[in-house]
């Protein structure tokens, strides 16, 4: 490896951390914020929700354990945001999440029924808008392309959003 690269990860001060994480040989893998690295405490917890909480305490493990998850979640969330108790909530998934959350402001009405989103975005969100668009009967989203798949052309994203969404307030 790259004598500066070695001696940049040896100054890391984060390179502890490396071991808390499943290694595969011969990979760099930097794809991080959709699927990260498995860590290795996982396969233990894991393994403790299969084999205890659900295996031998059934049903009892909506109390003892999961119901007050979300919340327990939030709280470690906010730690680290540096948000306060109750501003972060913890439920559903990505997606379940987008739907109400777009759902809930075009019914607002205080929001343009125009959705904008691009052509890198992730192709469930764009389902999901697609699913809204039907439901309410809104225009086609307009979908922003750019010249390469690799990158997002921010410039041009924020001007096809000023160009075509606005608050219906302002
Ligand atoms: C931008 C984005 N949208 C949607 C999803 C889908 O998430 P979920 O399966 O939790 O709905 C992901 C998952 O990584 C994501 O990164």
């Amino acid at each position: 490896m790259n004598k500066q690269a070695i001696e940049k990860d040896q100054q890391d001060p984060l390179v502890k951390f490396r071991s808390h994480f499943l290694q595969n040989e011969n990979e760099i893998y930097l794809d991080g914020n959709s699927l990260g690295k498995l860590p290795l405490k996982t396969k233990e917890v894991i393994t403790t929700i299969i084999e205890e909480q659900w295996g031998k305490q059934l049903i009892r493990s909506w109390n003892d354990h999961w119901l007050a998850l979300p919340k327990r979640i939030a709280g470690k969330l906010a730690l680290l945001l540096n948000a306060s108790s109750g501003e972060i909530v913890v439920g559903e998934s990505t997606s379940v999440n987008l739907y109400k959350l777009v759902h809930a402001l075009v019914q607002s009405g205080e929001y343009s029924r125009q959705l904008l989103t691009d052509s890198l975005n992730f192709p469930t969100d764009n389902y999901i808008l697609a699913g809204i668009r039907d439901q309410l009967d809104l225009p086609q989203p307009i979908c922003v392309s750019y010249s390469t798949d690799l990158k997002a052309d921010v410039d041009l994203l924020k001007e096809h959003i000023q160009k075509n969404t606005r608050y219906c307030l302002s």
